[in-house]
């Protein structure tokens, strides 16, 4: 069989590094290339394990270095692209919008450009349900593929602006797309800004969990590892230029979420401190993916199952997180919600 080489952009992060190992653990036949400029997010002692293996291969680069994308494509010639790699954290993006359009954006065009030179077999573009805006409290309503883009968040319009990019180049040049969007992803290796980790690291050390406004909010939550079977799927079975959502039907408010997580570790309720509401923050999202189930995938964890293994894992692993919360994020988190 011939070797296929796949580029990951962003695989030193969260789901692009769990979606690493799994092409790795998963796909022995394929050359793996981690594209990843190792920002504040990114890490690569989580690929300990695999960092000698003959398929995989590490670059360091800034997606939106033309320059350096180019002649990194015309080398390689990649056959695959599973593009990850963006600021993801919509905080962040409303305190710093700048370099959310320079990386979400303008990264993605020059991959796009690059993916175009070669004549890639597919460019999987990971977005996020955030795209279609927020949904009310009505239970019976989901996001579909078709729910109209209306993103709220520095964030949310950065990764709309790449979407549209992506489906663009599909139109005009007869690009090999697929976007994926999915909803809330936990597990393994993530980043402990985001509300689970943040949770979960912050009550084992005893200290109070933040909750914006009245901690209502509502996300739909979906295992990393089940995120990383439907890009697998779409990667090889999606209809080229096709949206797919991704989630599985886990909606709980933030305060049920911070409330399980607090009980499965025996902690109070006491260490919730209720702080500032973030702006423009978005009500609720949920996923319709009848579309991606119809082409064959369905998750495995339910909430409950995923955050118990998520906690575990928290437990295990503490080394990875202490690293980051007493280095660089020491005092990070007292100071930005006066915890
Ligand atoms: P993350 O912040 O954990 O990781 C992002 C990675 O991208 C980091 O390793 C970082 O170093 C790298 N990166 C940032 N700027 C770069 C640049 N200019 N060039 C090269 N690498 C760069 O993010 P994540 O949570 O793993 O999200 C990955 C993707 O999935 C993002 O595109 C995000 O929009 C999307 N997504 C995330 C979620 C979620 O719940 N986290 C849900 C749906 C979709
Ligand atoms: P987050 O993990 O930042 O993901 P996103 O904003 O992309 O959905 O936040 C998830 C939810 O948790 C969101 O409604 C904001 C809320 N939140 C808090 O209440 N406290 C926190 O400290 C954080 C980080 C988030």
């Amino acid at each position: 069989m011939t070797r296929k080489k796949v580029l990951i952009t962003g695989g030193a992060g969260f789901i692009g590094g769990n979606f690493v190992q799994y092409m790795i653990n998963k796909s022995p036949s394929y050359d793996i290339f981690n594209l990843d400029l190792l920002t504040y997010a990114g890490d690569l002692t989580k690929h300990r394990d695999i960092e000698s293996k003959k398929n995989y291969h590490f670059v360091k680069a800034d997606i939106a270095d033309r320059d350096i994308i180019i002649s990194l494509f015309e080398n390689e010639k990649f056959d695959y692209v599973v593009h990850f790699a963006a600021e993801s954290h919509v905080d962040r993006s409303i305190t710093d919008p700048g370099v959310f359009v320079k990386t979400n954006v303008l990264g993605t065009q020059v991959l796009l450009d690059a993916a175009k030179l070669v004549g890639v077999t597919k460019f999987v573009h990971v977005s996020t349900d955030e795209v279609y805006g927020e949904l009310d409290f009505d239970p019976t309503t989901f996001f579909t593929e078709d729910t109209p883009l209306q993103p709220n968040s520095p964030y949310s319009a950065s990764k709309a602006s790449s979407d549209l990019l992506v489906r663009a180049y599909h139109e005009t040049y007869g690009l090999p797309v697929n976007i994926t969007r999915c909803s809330n992803n936990y597990g393994p290796y993530h980043f402990p800004e985001k509300l689970i980790p943040l949770t979960i690291s912050r009550v084992l050390n005893n200290q109070k969990v933040p909750i914006y406004g009245d901690g209502k909010n509502i996300r739909d939550w979906l295992h990393v590892l089940d995120h990383c079977a439907a890009i697998d799927l779409v990667m090889h079975e999606g209809v080229n230029g096709e949206v797919y959502n991704i989630g599985g039907h886990n909606e709980r408010t933030n305060l049920e979420v911070v409330k399980t997580i607090i009980n499965t570790l025996g902690k109070s309720e006491d260490l919730i401190k209720f702080v500032k509401d973030r702006l423009g923050h978005d009500k609720r999202y949920a996923i319709d993916s009848t579309k991606l189930e119809k082409l064959g995938w369905k998750p495995t964890f339910t909430f409950e199952t995923g955050i118990a293994q998520t906690i575990q894992w928290y437990l295990d692993n503490k080394e990875w997180w202490e690293q980051i919360i007493s280095g660089k994020y020491q005092g990070y988190f007292e100071k930005q919600y006066n915890v």
